[in-house]
């Protein structure tokens, strides 16, 4: 090469590497699942109806094209599959969870089902072959049934269940696991599961199941957490936490009130539960709105249900580290004027009183669930929120992730949006010194997707739902994502925005 060449080579490597940003050697790269999205197997060998099996079976016309997870992507016959596909990708850990009735038919410990722990062993033992780390979700959302029809989440006794089970799981399994998340987004499910009636089991009472929901789940948490810590964690060496969730909410517009709206919007969402855990109590101005609401609505009590003083101290501080989860961003407006308690109809969204809209300039997913766009700066706004608001806990996201076309293998649309997100999680890391130490993509393959059925996909992995094989290909995004965790680095992240 001639000076002129290497002085020419020499600027080409400045430029590019001014914008590759590489993450430390722990960083831990991921992909995530669970179990009523990908198992099937819903009632063979041994295991229990749960409520998805109940309210897809009985209310087929609650989800597209009426799609039930019978069989999903049958991961309990192609667990080895998948375990060499994210073997393949260089993953270091997978979030997968258990199935609750497929370990525990009834839901309770006197009947344990040694089929369904063999699985679990078997997929345990798979991972431990390929180094790859689990982080394993004790409850994502699949309730066995006999403790739905005793009340589910509305009856807190469930907590009681939740925490026999969680206790079983740790003596079996503890040996291989040492990273378990209790819940996956309580809101979602306490909201879609008891509030708007769109997820199992089916309830429409946001005012008031939602919070009767979200109290049980919270001491469902704490009591899992603090058998951890008095009966296995001297032996077994783990870390226990929990899966929160928020969209991101930016003011509409810079008035005074639509700040308060956007952040009233994630205090009902990550406050309502990390406010207990993490400071202790629900948030003040969540107790203040409901309370006052309530009153004004007729009830004698508030909606929300309080918290003894021994409930508090017992939530409180319930955290070994946070999973947290990340879609998208909106923007807020008040819903109603924030004095106005008068004629509001009950409700959590009355409650939290936000009007939502977004940017038409954001890229929208042409299928999604909801509004999902493509907002990566939002995501490094929730990762400082949550570090400023809950003391920079040790954080790993554990899903961020986008919708698209279940046939589309080119998903360039995918790329671009894990591109954008990385950079932005790379920010919050290395910029704003958030805690964060790793980050699971949702999701490893194309899945039962609760209400939207099989219409819609955010996996790395494309799966054939219409052959019995259920046969599995990666798709563009999937080799992109191998790319960044072998390297581990960003080729462009500019730290301009
Ligand atoms: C959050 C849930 O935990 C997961 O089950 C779901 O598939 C994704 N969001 C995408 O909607």
């Amino acid at each position: 090469m001639n000076l002129l060449g290497f002085v020419f080579s020499l600027f080409i490597i400045g430029v590019s590497s001014k914008c590759q940003r590489c993450f430390g050697e722990d960083f831990m790269w991921g992909a995530a699942t669970s179990a009523h999205q990908i198992e099937g197997a819903w009632n063979t060998s041994g295991k229990g109806e749960n409520v998805w099996d109940w309210f897809t079976h009985n209310y087929p016309e609650k989800v597209r094209n009426g799609s039930n997870a019978d069989i999903a992507t049958d991961s309990y016959n192609k667990y080895q599959e998948d375990v060499d596909l994210l073997g393949n990708l260089g993953a270091n850990f997978y979030r997968f969870s258990l199935s609750w009735s497929r370990i525990l038919p009834n839901g309770t410990t006197n009947n344990i089902n040694q089929e369904g722990v063999d699985y679990y062993l078997n997929v345990l033992k798979a991972l431990q072959e390929k180094n790859i780390t689990p982080i394993v979700t004790l409850y994502h959302w699949d309730l066995p049934i006999s403790l739905h029809e005793m009340g589910g989440w509305n009856n807190p006794l469930v907590a009681d269940y939740f925490n026999d089970y969680a206790t079983l799981c740790y003596s079996l399994f503890g040996d291989y696991v040492k990273y378990w998340l209790t819940l996956n987004e309580p809101i979602s499910q306490c909201y879609y599961g008891y509030g708007s009636g769109g997820h199992a089991p089916g309830y429409t009472e946001s005012g008031t199941m939602t919070y009767m929901c979200a109290y049980t789940q919270l001491l469902a948490h704490a009591k899992a957490y603090r058998s951890y810590n008095e009966t296995f964690r001297a032996k077994q060496n783990g870390k226990v936490g929990i899966v929160l969730v928020t969209l991101w909410y930016e003011p509409a517009t810079e008035s005074d009130a639509d700040k308060q709206a956007a952040e009233w919007a994630i205090q009902w969402a990550l406050g309502l539960f990390g406010h207990p855990i993490f400071i202790g109590n629900w948030p003040q101005m969540v107790i203040d709105r409901i309370g006052n609401l309530s009153v004004a609505q007729g009830f004698n009590t508030s909606r929300l249900p309080a918290f003894t003083e021994t409930e508090i101290e017992l939530i409180k501080g319930t955290y070994d580290y946070l999973g947290l989860n990340y879609y998208t961003t909106l923007l807020a407006s008040p819903l109603l004027d924030f004095t106005d308690y008068e004629n509001v109809t009950v409700g959590y969204g009355y409650d939290r009183n936000v009007l939502s809209s977004y940017d038409p300039s954001w890229t929208q997913s042409p299928v999604s669930w909801v509004t999902l766009f493509d907002v990566p700066a939002g995501f490094r706004a929730m990762l400082n929120w949550v570090a400023n608001n809950f003391g920079n806990p040790p954080v790993i996201i554990t899903e961020n992730g986008w919708s698209t076309y279940i046939d589309l293998l080119n998903d360039t649309d995918r790329i671009q949006y894990i591109k954008g997100h990385l950079c932005s999680i790379y920010k919050a890391k290395y910029v704003d010194k958030v805690n964060l130490f790793g980050y699971a993509h949702w999701s490893l393959m194309d899945n039962f997707e609760w209400s939207s059925g099989y219409s819609e996909g955010f996996g790395l992995v494309s799966v054939d739902f219409t052959s019995p094989n259920r046969t599995r290909t990666p798709k563009a995004s999937y080799y992109y994502y191998q790319k960044i965790i072998k390297s581990n680095c960003l080729e462009h992240c500019s730290l301009n925005n």
